[in-house]
């Protein structure tokens, strides 16, 4: 009893804070081009609400209209359900051209009932090989869940529904380098992936189950906007939210850092959900791991 009404008295401001948040959340219309798949990619409800499909034929997929340098980006995903072996939805930040940077969130499908596998990574300079996977406290197809991208100066960090699962500090200071100049935008794509995607490709997709769909909403970025005019690429021409209108923007963000709790919860999650880190892979780095793996990285 006294769990539940302390569970309450700490529902209630959540519940608060994500109707805010929600009131708030960007218009697909406006903030997203359709890039691929044509009719297959849809945006709905007067631009609350974007699906994705995958037929034999094809995917589909959209880009920001905006490029961001740094930023909070969250979006609500609810992916293929039932049988989705050998899809692949993703939601990913990337720069263009040689040397790019990138921060991927790629969902995995599998047979009915088995896992989703949530496979992430971070290009720098167009250095990547930095692959960890984990599986899900929860089933992604049911509902809606929250996946978000940190990214400041400091630190890329992956978010589930506001729980951290992985952290890429800035670890310049021994020769890492970091996604600081290359402004990205954000992309997200539902495409097949048979040869791989599923227990490494053992499971084909299973057609006769298509069209696969993908539902995305409450898109939300509080983000430093790049001017496309902006000839100095590597600096952020203003600090813009593009979303709130009334309140001042929050830029807590820009200098966020992990607090202890939120350290404590990233441990808990990686030591329960995650399925790999190229970080242990010895066998892939013979000659020793890349240096952001060493725990004296960095300070922390
Ligand atoms: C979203 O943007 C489109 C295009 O600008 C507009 O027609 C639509 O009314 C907007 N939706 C909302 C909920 O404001
Ligand atoms: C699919 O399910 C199998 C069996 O539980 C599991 O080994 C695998 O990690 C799951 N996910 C993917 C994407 O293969
Ligand atoms: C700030 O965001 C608003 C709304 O998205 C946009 O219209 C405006 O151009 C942005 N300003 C800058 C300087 O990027």
């Amino acid at each position: 009893m006294a769990y539940s009404l302390f569970g309450t008295m700490v529902m209630l401001p959540m519940l608060v804070l994500a109707c805010l948040l929600g009131s708030v959340s960007s218009n697909f219309s406006e903030e997203f081009d359709i890039t691929w798949g044509e009719e297959r990619a849809k945006i709905l409800n007067n631009g609350e609400a974007l699906t994705l499909s995958l037929d034999k034929n094809s995917g589909s997929g959209f880009q920001s209209k905006n490029e961001y340098l740094y930023g909070k980006f969250d979006i609500q995903l609810k992916l293929v359900p039932g049988n989705s072996a050998g899809t692949v939805s993703t939601y990913y930040l990337s720069s263009q051209g040689l040397n790019h940077d990138e921060v991927d969130f790629e969902f995995l499908g599998n047979l009915s009932g088995d896992p989703y596998i949530v496979h992430t990574n971070v290009y720098s300079q167009g250095k990547g090989d930095r692959e960890q996977q984990f599986y899900l406290w929860f089933d992604p197809t049911q509902d809606f869940h929250t996946y978000s991208v940190l990214w400041n100066p400091l630190h890329v960090v992956f978010y589930v529904d506001n729980t951290p699962i992985r952290e890429f500090k800035n670890s310049e200071a021994i020769g890492v380098p970091y996604l600081n100049k290359q402004p990205m935008k954000v992309y997200s794509s539902l495409w097949d992936a048979e040869d791989w995607a599923t227990r490494g490709g053992l499971i084909k997709t299973d057609w006769t189950q298509a069209p696969f769909i993908t539902s995305f909403q409450n898109f939300k970025a509080d983000a430093c906007i790049q001017s496309s005019k902006s000839s100095s690429p590597s600096t952020c021409s203003s600090l813009n939210s593009s979303t709130s209108s009334s309140s001042s923007p929050d830029r807590t963000w820009l200098n966020q850092e992990l607090d202890l709790k939120s350290k404590k919860r990233l441990r808990r999650v990686q030591k329960k959900f995650m399925i790999y880190n190229y970080c242990t892979d010895s066998k892939r780095f013979p000659q020793g791991f890349p240096p952001e793996c060493s725990k004296k990285s960095t300070k922390s």
